[in-house]
């Protein structure tokens, strides 16, 4: 541990400025306008981790943007970990209420500001890093592999081909992942499962073009209103979703479980404060810690249908449109649940009005081991870094890409993360500690040490 410290305080400066590089490239996965710049940025991830001493680089093509690879085979006898992690961000909108710009890291009060400081560049960043220690300290304790990926932002749909036809190229013991959360650095905890995800985009249509409000209005069916009262009825009061067969295969938890899970530290007042909400919301009959780690939900993503420039405009609108994602829980399967909301959400549309529903991306439910040799490792890296034993969590967000090492690599996944929920992914001002930062690349080491030595 002395040694580690010692390195990362003499590299402080360097890493951060590497990671500054890193959150300066825009790639953004999901906007064609920024291909170059994603493209630019699997080349820098590329050499760094030729820089940091892997062997074998390759920014492997896709159907979309590719893959970065890189491993360091010390010895065969030696378990191997896989490290996972994705160099693509979202879209940095809306931009006016960034206090700084999205792709000009800039740091306030110990937090990198960036968009992908936490998700995930700051993230796997870690592992580059700690893998550049390991490296010029002679403390490589296990053989490792890198997959950086650059689609994970929008459903990582060439990943799954790349896996299946480097299924050799791959193998390894687990797959190691930082881009989930903490509960707090004085509460360390490991997410210790993931929801699956449906994501459909639906269409409401009326009469062939936008019509005179007063003309037609009160006689022709309203997409907008259409579109607002079917999406409003897919919750009933108590918030249970009404799509039957929704519940179906959705495994309940035991009461031991479910106070496990409740025993977490969670603060509801400081949540809603954070949140500045008067009250929290949701499923009738479960706490907020279970309505986001072990229950499925359905929310609109996005909804727009005639006119939002200024001033006023009467129109009738032709057309109504929503994004709507649905988020779940084992033993769920994101094709069956896409296929009961587009029979449901056809079936609830009035006549005067035609619906199409087009399923997007997807990915399956996990729910990771809290016993193998893996977690134990991850354990015992955090009580040694940390002083304080991790408390297995429940995450809310999704990686699609783990239930997939699971069923075409047979390799179990340990979700290694260091962000906290209050870090704004996906939002404005995202941010990671740099104290994070740091913790987490001392932290890595002694997991790589760990899961050699328990794997003897
Ligand atoms: N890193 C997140 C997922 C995450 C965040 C898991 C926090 C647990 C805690 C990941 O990059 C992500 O945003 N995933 C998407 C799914 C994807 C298919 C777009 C998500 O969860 O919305
Ligand atoms: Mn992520
Ligand atoms: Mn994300």
């Amino acid at each position: 541990m002395q040694e580690i410290k010692k390195y990362v305080e003499e590299n402080k400066e360097r890493f951060l400025e590497e990671l500054f590089q890193l959150l300066r490239f825009p790639s953004v996965s999901a906007d064609p306008k920024y291909k170059n710049d994603v493209l630019q940025t699997a080349d820098f991830v590329a050499q760094k981790l030729k820089d940091a001493g892997a062997d074998k680089v390759e920014v492997c093509a896709t159907a979309g943007y590719p893959i970065v690879y890189g491993e360091k085979i010390i010895d065969a006898s030696l378990p191997t970990v896989l490290i996972y992690g994705h160099y693509d961000v979202q879209p940095p909108d809306p931009l006016e209420l960034w206090k700084t710009p999205p792709f000009e890291p800039t740091v306030r009060d110990g937090k990198i500001y960036a968009r992908g400081a936490c998700d995930d560049k700051g993230q796997f960043y870690m592992h580059v890093k700690a893998f550049e220690l390991m490296m010029q300290t002679n403390t490589l304790a296990c053989n490792v592999k890198f997959m950086i990926e650059g689609e994970e932002e929008v459903g990582s749909s060439n990943l799954s081909t790349f896996v299946k036809e480097n299924k050799e190229r791959l193998a390894a013991d687990v797959v190691l992942i930082s881009d989930t959360s903490m509960i707090s650095m004085e509460n360390p905890s490991i997410e210790t499962g993931l929801r699956g995800l449906a994501y459909m985009e639906v269409e409401v249509v009326g009469p062939n073009r936008d019509l005179h409000s007063g003309v037609y209005g009160g006689a022709v069916a309203n997409p907008a209103t259409i579109l607002c009262k079917m999406i409003a009825s897919l919750h009933d009061e108590n918030n249970h979703i009404t799509i039957p067969g929704f519940y179906d295969k959705v495994a309940e938890l035991t009461q031991a479980q479910r106070d496990a899970l409740n025993s977490a530290p969670f603060d509801l007042e400081e949540y809603k404060k954070d949140l500045d909400i008067a009250e929290e919301w949701g499923e009738k009959g479960y706490s907020t810690l279970e309505r986001t780690g072990t229950r499925p939900t359905l929310e609109v993503n996005g909804i727009w249908s005639g006119y939002i420039g200024e001033g006023a405009k009467t129109v009738l609108p032709s057309k109504a449109n929503a994004k709507i994602s649905m988020r779940l829980v084992p033993d769920q399967r994101w094709s069956e649940i896409s296929d009961l909301f587009t029979k449901h959400f056809e079936s609830i549309a009035p006549k005067g009005v035609k619906v199409t529903v087009t399923p997007h991306h997807g990915g399956e439910p996990v729910v990771t081991p809290t016993d193998g040799t893996a977690y134990l490792a991850a354990e015992k890296a955090i009580q040694e870094s940390f002083g304080k034993k991790p408390i297995p969590t429940r995450g809310g967000g999704s990686i699609p890409i783990v239930a997939l090492f699971e069923d075409v690599l047979g390799i179990k996944t340990v979700l290694f993360g260091f962000g906290l929920d209050s870090d704004a992914l996906h939002s404005p001002n995202e941010k990671y500690d740099i104290y994070n930062y740091y913790k987490g690349i001392e932290t890595l080491p002694l997991f790589h040490k760990y899961f050699a030595e328990l794997s003897k």
